[in-house]
């Protein structure tokens, strides 16, 4: 069984109106414990739909989503425990914070669990580590922080209701270079110390080669391919024809074999792409 289960979910937006759109058409995917999924796709391409699903927050028009083999739109208890344990980040979150201090803003997730006052603050100073945010700031209003700090905020609410999958809506989206590589590896960390299931939608790609192990791809409400970061990425011909791109570092490599070098393109990561640059230095250059 796996963790969560979509089954040939369907949804239009503006159902029975002349403004129907598709927006799901038949997606089916599982995702298991531990996996860090990728869900990538040209804008429009229905990820923000379909994660919104994986919560119950949109009903499918039909198809099912279970989590841990039950339907979770089959009953109202179900459905509220399951808005837990699948915690949904979304784009530009820090739109949503709206307590008076960083702590209540954090604590809300638990305390609407109904955790008792030590529980919720453990799971706020938990979720609080795993952004990075040092207790200080507490007591801050949400608002003086930096756009950074807040998208850590809000993540963090999520976190701190240790939800069994984590679901992020483009976390590093509007962030600059520095904030971005601060989200990654904080998302990044959580996963090596959780083991707990993540998906993260994003329109990096080289974000994504960094960080999931599984890429499933979106095109027009359809899966239109799910497998390894390597095989995704090897089809680059299919991907830019649903404008997408591959990561900067393989156009490079790719460009660098073009031009007669005997690099090997199917690495994906800046670290990867230096140990096989060094590897061709090292063989004489490499020039055919
Ligand atoms: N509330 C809504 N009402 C009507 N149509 C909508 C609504 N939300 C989304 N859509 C439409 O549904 C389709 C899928 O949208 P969705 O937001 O899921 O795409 P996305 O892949 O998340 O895009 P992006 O990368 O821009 O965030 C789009 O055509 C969009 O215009
Ligand atoms: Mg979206």
């Amino acid at each position: 069984m796996s963790l969560l289960e979509v089954k040939n979910l369907t949804y239009i937006y503006g159902k029975g109106t002349p403004f129907e759109m598709r927006a799901l058409d038949g997606v089916s995917l599982s995702v298991e414990k531990g996996e860090i999924v990728a869900l990538i796709g040209h804008t429009g391409s229905g990820k923000s739909t379909l994660i919104q699903h994986l919560n119950a927050l949109l009903k499918p028009h039909s198809g099912q989503v279970l989590f841990m083999g039950k339907d979770i739109n089959a009953d109202k208890a179900l459905t509220r425990s399951v808005r837990f344990q699948v915690g949904l980040c979304f784009q530009y979150p820090e739109y949503q914070l709206f307590e008076s201090t960083v702590y209540r803003d954090i604590a809300f997730g638990p305390t609407n669990m109904g955790l008792k006052e030590d529980e919720v603050r453990a799971a706020v100073s938990e979720a609080a580590a795993f952004v990075g945010l040092k207790e200080d700031y507490f007591e801050k209003s949400p608002f003086d922080l930096s756009g950074g700090e807040k998208r850590r905020v809000a993540v963090a609410g999520v976190m701190a209701m240790r939800p069994e999958v984590l679901i992020l809506d483009e976390p590093t989206a509007g962030l600059d270079p520095n904030g971005r590589r601060v989200i990654l590896s904080l998302i990044r960390n959580y996963c090596t110390q959780t083991g707990k299931t993540v998906i993260i939608v994003s329109h990096s790609m080289d974000d994504v080669a960094s960080l999931a192990s599984r890429i499933i791809v979106m095109n027009r409400g359809k899966i239109a391919m799910d497998g390894s970061v390597e095989q995704v990425f090897l089809r680059s011909a299919e991907l830019t024809k649903m404008g997408l791109n591959i990561p900067q570092v393989t156009q490079i490599l790719l460009e660098l074999k073009k031009r007669g070098y005997a690099v090997n393109s199917s690495v994906f990561t800046l670290e990867g792409a230096r140990r096989e640059l060094l590897r061709v230095l090292k063989e004489g250059g490499g020039a055919k």
